[in-house]
């Protein structure tokens, strides 16, 4: 059963702070206990500041050489394009970090949406040594939330939200770009643990409907998101948690 904590922040600034200290936190947990720390990196705007702050003030806090990165879901573009979530993760951060190439795994948005997840899925099979029927273990997934309540590139009514057996799933959304590779609801609930990050008053409705709302995946796929044997935490700014009855 999945344990949930929310932590509330004044607002998005204090937010991003918070999430790179817990983020650097765990990174050092992980690898004193295994000695490496895989983390799925998410895509849009909020996370940015976040992992800008890794690479600069909290640079000193983790040790870079036991990463593993990986993606929750790419938009299929090129790796230098403006709308890739490699792009922005590489500018903000791991431009910075001095990595070794084999430290980054990114999902290949340029080429042919099918073969790229099901290459992903092999990558991800080899790196954690899961054969069929077995998911990888991320220490930590991020994600965020669409303020259609989508989670990674599980969006409204799309099959893949209850996909079973596939780690990474093709798929066509409303948004642009439409055509995105996106990690599995079985990956991310085999996950030690998964955080939201999620700031601004527009995504108040989508928060109150994951959290408290009806059971719903299809309408709200964020919902799918309760790790076997994890935790989730759920990082909000007041603004997001101001329609929470319950935090
Ligand atoms: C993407 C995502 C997506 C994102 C949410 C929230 O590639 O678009 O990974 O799931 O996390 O849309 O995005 P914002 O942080 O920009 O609100």
């Amino acid at each position: 059963m999945a344990e949930r904590k929310i932590i509330v922040l004044n607002d998005a600034g204090e937010l991003y702070v918070r999430a790179a200290e817990e983020i650097a936190h765990i990174a050092g947990e992980s690898i004193c206990t295994h000695g490496e720390f895989s983390i799925c990196l998410s895509g849009g705007l909020t996370p940015a500041a976040t992992y800008e702050l890794l690479a600069t003030r909290f640079h000193l806090s983790v040790d870079w050489k036991e990463l593993q990165f990986f993606w929750g879901d790419e938009r299929c573009v090129p790796p230098d394009d403006p709308e890739s979530n490699f792009a922005m993760v590489n500018r903000t951060m791991l431009s910075k970090l001095g990595l070794r190439s084999e430290q980054v795994h990114r999902m290949r948005g340029e080429d042919d949406p099918a073969n790229a997840a099901r290459a992903y899925e092999e990558e991800l099979r080899s790196h954690f040594g899961v054969g069929e029927g077995e998911f990888p273990r991320f220490d930590l997934i991020l994600l965020g939330l669409g303020d259609n309540r989508h989670t990674a590139s599980l969006f409204p009514g799309d099959a893949a939200i209850h996909e079973t057996q596939r780690l990474v799933a093709a798929v066509e959304v409303d948004a642009v770009p439409r055509r995105r590779l996106t990690l599995t609801p079985p990956v991310i609930n085999h996950a030690q643990r998964v955080m939201f990050l999620v700031a601004g008053q527009n995504k108040a409705a989508a928060v109150k409907d994951v959290l408290e709302g009806p059971c719903d995946a299809d309408k709200y796929p964020a919902q799918i998101v309760a790790p076997l044997n994890g935790e989730v935490i759920w990082m909000l700014d007041k603004a997001a948690a101001s329609l929470l009855a319950n935090r």
